[in-house]
């Protein structure tokens, strides 16, 4: 099955042509072409996203991005050959889903394919299926870790999803964001503060001060991070001046205990629920410290196998958006659906 996906849930602008073969059982992503365009140059000086602002760009650039992709897979614009049109439905930014919805229904109209919404987290979740040699073995867990999730979710099978346990305020990317924003570095400052935790702990063995994980101590599998993010602030206060050494030093307390608490919830998940797969995904499974950190978990689940996505699919791109829209094509080969943007779209 030839598929052409769209993202365009938040401040990426995304276009991907997929072959999928394989079926359910060995599924294969052969990506024939993969255009994307960030605008984070646009939301910066807003020190984050702007819904009308996304959408705006999202319409502006989609006929560009449509056409440079159909350009490299040599297809005519004018007679799109491929099977099917998917796109992100939600959750996201409702004036950057409607963008993208309403790109992919006119197109799907005037070259007479059907087309259908994925879940942008059903992507996250699946983005590890990109290059990847092996399956998922099920049950498994997932992890997401977004700009706008945290939540460890059972996933039984493919489409069988239940959230065991998400963030009750800030989303853990959120809280990389703002903590560098309180920092003065540009948003979005997650990469950011990776890197200046990374100089740290070159630097130092033992951290100068520690932030308190936060909700270590409640039982549940949820997260909160606005408090974490408040103590922060309260500490850059309590300085006389941000240095380059202060700054790494708060950036790696604050990463030290943002991550330490995905991993003991991670822990506390494996432990409690039965996994034969610890799936990882969204923009912050990017961060090195995370991807370390869980294996060294790894190493004490012998018998679960890790699957993180390549870093190229772990922030948002339209190849996650093609890999769920074939898995949910097999799944319901028929399905007839009339396309609404829904922000709080749930897994
Ligand atoms: O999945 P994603 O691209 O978009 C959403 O669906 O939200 O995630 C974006 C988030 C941002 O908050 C960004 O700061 C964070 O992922 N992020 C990182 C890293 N790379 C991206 N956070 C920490 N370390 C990173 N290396
Ligand atoms: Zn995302």
């Amino acid at each position: 099955v030839k598929i052409l996906s769209i993202e365009t849930s938040c401040d990426e602008t995304a276009i991907a042509i997929l072959e999928c073969t394989g079926g359910l059982e060995k599924p294969v992503f052969n990506v024939l072409g993969n255009v994307l365009v960030s605008q984070i140059d646009i939301h910066k000086e807003f020190g984050g996203v702007v819904p009308m602002l996304a959408k705006r760009e999202h319409e502006k650039n989609l006929p560009v991005l449509l056409d440079q992709v159909a350009k490299k897979v040599c297809l005519d614009t004018e007679r799109l050959n491929v099977d099917l049109i998917v796109v992100t439905s939600g959750p996201g930014l409702e004036p950057a889903l409607w963008a993208g919805i309403t790109f992919a229904e006119a197109l799907g109209k005037k070259h007479d394919i059907p087309v259908r919404a994925v879940n942008h987290m059903e992507g996250h979740i699946l983005s590890v299926l990109y290059e990847n040699n092996q399956a998922i073995e099920f049950p498994a867990l997932a992890l997401l870790v977004s700009g706008g999730h945290t939540e460890i979710v059972s996933v039984k099978g493919f489409g069988d999803y239940e959230i065991l346990g998400r963030t009750l305020d800030d989303a853990v990317g959120e809280a990389f964001d703002k903590v560098a924003r309180i920092l003065g570095l540009p948003y979005p400052g997650g990469p950011l503060i990776g890197e200046l935790a990374r100089m740290d702990r070159i630097k130092h063995i033992l951290p100068t001060f520690t932030f308190t994980m936060p909700m270590l101590h409640s039982k549940d599998l949820n997260f909160s991070y606005s408090g974490l993010k408040t103590a922060v602030l309260y500490k850059v206060r309590s300085m006389e001046a941000l240095t380059d050494t202060t700054r790494e030093e708060i950036a790696r307390a604050f990463e030290d205990a943002a991550i330490g608490i995905l991993i003991e919830k991670t822990k506390r998940a494996l432990t409690n629920h039965e996994a034969k797969t610890l799936i990882v995904g969204g923009g912050v499974s990017a961060n090195n410290y995370l991807r370390e950190k869980l294996s060294e978990l790894g190493k004490e689940f012998t018998e679960i196998t890790l699957l993180l996505p390549k870093k190229e699919v772990s922030t948002d791109n339209a190849i996650m958006i093609g890999i769920a829209g074939y898995i949910e094509y097999l799944r319901n080969p028929d399905r007839d659906e009339t396309l609404t943007a829904n922000g709080n779209l749930s897994l």
